[in-house]
């Protein structure tokens, strides 16, 4: 009696704690992570852990976290999606072994879909931009800042760390990714996601791979050969996974020489997790899976946002040994050791205030570091505020904001976007969204004594009437992008090219600030008598500008992308459009299903091979507007005795000199010609340094050459070779402007 009383009383219990559990599932999953499971030992490697936990699965446990719960649009929503975080992406997680759900969300320079879910972001300078600086610290702190800001919101995964190698500036998405050079590239998007992890977040590289326009990226098929991709879209990702060990890969939508990139054997198999060993998970672009046992098999871990491939019909695959068990256990093993590796469920996130001062302080320190003097004529700048009596701010908008680019990238802005009406600011796909970071308020509060005039440039005969009158014009200009769509052209859009000319021409005294995701062309450029690219700027946007103007800061970023002279100067004359029956039209409720299907591919041939950004104009010999690694200070530096020694790694020592009269960072620049044998483009960039001098000061800097950098790939061998002969080293201020020069042989 007494025992069977015991027996009700327990079970009573437990039906209590299950009620309990049901209502407050996360309260459920704490106990069950607090548990002593032999895996949550943080002593064990994350493999070990990995195995310890997979072994206890079942099957559905296990189809579980191969997939995500749906998102509206791209699929089937499941009912478990609410309780997602509100990001783009929610896998359950398996509570009962104290696995908790990952939550994913977009994070390219911020933490998206802050404004829809009743939160704040800090929006950094755009992923390009953080290139611009060159400096290594500058994106790991650019990463810690988003990842402590994910944490801050419940999430416990980014889908950042873009890093597709602009091909294509016309891409629009080139303001995600970090520009045109694989090593650059790689290094800094390295940092960005170290820089996160650090903060024990999911860090995700994306989009691999060759995704490199976003015209009909759902069917087009990129052709291009082997050798090509492994030196310079591929090398950007196997140098970036490399430097940061990122526990997942984002696989693209495009296919790549006949294959979806997320069913592409040699993309994720051979290359990515043999050859360059990567231990993370591969996960599909959203709705870029097409199919189960192929792509299972050809490396995809887990499919985004739906089940659509990854769930039931993954399940049957598996019963019906289409899929071997082994497999299913390994692409398990990989999302799991991943949690495990970078700490997410040792350390959960911990909702909490994102700080918002120290947030818009580091954006302002990076954007400081990543806007790019091209042009000062005379010394016009910095502007001196103690003898300038007007000044003509000039450009839509430049006088409550800075635009931000779009598409999954977008952050928004608090109180919504700055150009609309209060309480009318939400943000939408495809609009152009602009912070609340006001040049003309900046540049006002840097000229109390002066008079600020703004004209928003609509009429250019007007707006340049108002900068005769000023002793300075400053024309803020933009060029707007976002994923889902590509530019037609780098010029400038609407009169604003007109607009700069005619201010230009009404006043000697005029300075172009540029807010633009890609380079731009500048017919204009010889009439102005500066320009700065300030990309796109972030939060804080307006005072770096403002700080940069007047001399508070001395500019240091350099050009990660060549800006041409016209179009016509690029590989392609235009982007190939996707035929109509490769594409989805807008508004089609079916596109999500029509594209998991598969649309009929078209062609898109990077037949310029190796000869991507700088590398096409010195092969082509092309004359540039300003060349990749430009960027100008408000000192001079000088550089002398160059001495290169080989070895292992090739060292490359030199002195720089701040010849001018006030302190600053120097980027100092160190390419390489290879013998002609190697068939190679003119030169490449080997590394790089930049270095902090005060006026006057000298310093001797060694930069240690990677041998890969100096290698060919060889298609014969699967393997980089360093090519016998003489080796051109040259070092300087940009891709153009390099004085040192020594020769030396290797081999
Ligand atoms: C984009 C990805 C993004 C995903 C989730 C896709 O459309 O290509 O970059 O992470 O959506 O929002």
């Amino acid at each position: 009696m007494a025992s069977q009383l015991r027996v009700r009383r327990i079970s009573s219990l437990s039906t209590a704690l299950l009620f309990f559990a049901a209502l407050f599932p996360a309260a459920a999953q704490t106990a069950e992570q607090g548990k002593n499971f032999p895996w949550m030992n943080s002593r064990l490697s994350p493999d070990e852990r990995a195995a310890l936990v997979v072994k206890e699965m079942t099957l559905d446990e296990k189809i579980s976290l191969l997939h995500g719960t749906g998102m509206s649009g791209l699929g089937p929503v499941s009912p478990l999606a609410a309780k997602s975080n509100g990001g783009a992406g929610y896998v359950v997680g398996v509570p009962r072994l104290g696995i908790p759900a990952i939550q994913m969300s977009d994070a390219a320079y911020g933490v998206r879909m802050s404004g829809q879910n009743g939160r704040y972001s800090t929006a950094l300078p755009s992923c390009l931009g953080g290139a611009a600086s060159w400096d290594r610290e500058a994106a790991y702190e650019y990463g810690a800042l988003i990842g402590r800001e994910l944490r801050a919101q419940g999430y416990n995964m980014s889908l950042g760390g873009g890093m597709n190698l602009t091909r294509e500036p016309r891409n629009g998405r080139t303001f995600e990714y970090m520009g045109e050079d694989p090593i650059l590239a790689g290094t800094m998007v390295g940092q960005v996601i170290k820089g996160l992890q650090a903060q024990h977040v999911i860090g995700d590289i994306k989009h691999y791979a060759l995704n490199d326009q976003e015209s009909g990226r759902n069917s087009v098929n990129v052709n291009i050969d082997e050798r090509s991709m492994r030196e310079t879209d591929l090398l950007a990702f196997e140098v970036g996974i490399r430097e940061s060990d990122a526990a997942a890969v984002m696989c693209s939508y495009n296919r790549v020489n006949g294959d979806y990139a997320c069913e592409n054997k040699y993309l994720l198999s051979d290359l990515l997790k043999h050859d360059w060993n990567f231990k993370g998970f591969v996960l599909s672009d959203w709705g870029g899976t097409h199919s189960a046992a192929k792509a299972s098999a050809a490396g995809l871990d887990h499919e985004e946002p739906a089940e659509i491939f990854y769930g039931d019909a993954y399940k049957k695959a598996v019963e019906s040994g289409a899929v071997p068990v082994a497999e299913l256990d390994e692409h398990v093993h990989r999302i799991v050791r991943a949690m495990f590796a970078t700490a997410v469920i040792d350390d959960p996130p911990q909702k909490g205030v994102v700080d918002v001062v120290g947030g818009l302080d580091t954006a302002r320190r990076i954007a400081e570091q990543s806007i790019v003097l091209l042009k000062n004529d005379h010394g016009l700048l910095p502007l001196d505020a103690a003898k300038i009596r007007s000044i003509a701010v000039i450009g839509d908008h430049s006088d409550v904001g800075m635009i931000s680019g779009g598409g999954s990238a977008q952050v928004d802005p608090p109180g919504g976007n700055a150009i609309m009406p209060p309480g009318k600011g939400q943000t939408h796909w495809q609009e152009q969204i602009w912070f609340p970071t006001s040049p003309l308020k900046a540049i006002k509060a840097k000229t109390p004594r002066a008079q600020v005039l703004y004209d928003a440039g609509t009429d250019p005969a007007a707006a340049a009437a108002l900068a005769k009158t000023a002793d300075i014009a400053i024309v803020f200009a933009y060029q707007w992008e976002s994923e889902g769509m590509d530019l037609d052209s780098l010029a400038l859009p609407g009169n604003q090219d007109d607009l700069i000319a005619k201010v230009s021409a009404a006043n000697a005294h005029t300075i172009v600030v540029l807010e633009t995701g890609s380079p731009v062309t500048m017919p204009w450029a010889d009439e102005v008598s500066g320009i700065l690219e300030a990309w796109y700027a972030g939060s804080s946007g307006a005072d770096a500008v403002a700080n940069l103007l007047f001399g508070e800061v001395n500019p240091t970023a350099k050009l990660p992308i060549t800006f041409p002279k016209s179009d016509a100067d690029l590989p392609h004359p235009t982007i190939v459009k996707p035929p109509a029956k490769s594409s989805t039209q807008d508004g089609d409720t079916e596109a999500w299903k029509k594209i998991a299907d598969g649309l009929p591919a078209f062609q898109v041939h990077y037949d310029e091979g190796l000869k991507v950004g700088y590398k096409w104009y010195d092969a082509e010999k092309k004359p540039v507007l300003f060349p990749f690694g430009y960027g100008l200070s408000y000192t001079t530096y000088a550089y002398s005795g160059l001495k290169v020694t080989p070895g292992n790694k090739v060292r490359v020592t030199f002195t720089v000199k701040n010849t001018g009269h006030r302190a600053g960072a120097e980027v100092a620049e160190v390419y390489t010609a290879l013998p002609a044998s190697a068939g190679e483009p003119p030169k490449r960039l080997v590394g790089w340094s930049k270095v902090k001098l005060n006026a006057g000061e000298s310093r001797e800097v060694s930069v240690e050459v990677d041998p890969k950098y100096l290698s060919v790939f060889n298609v014969d061998r699967n393997a980089w070779d360093l090519v016998s002969g003489d080796y051109m080293v040259l070092v300087g201020r940009s891709s153009d402007d390099l004085p040192l020069k020594e020769s030396v042989r290797l081999k």
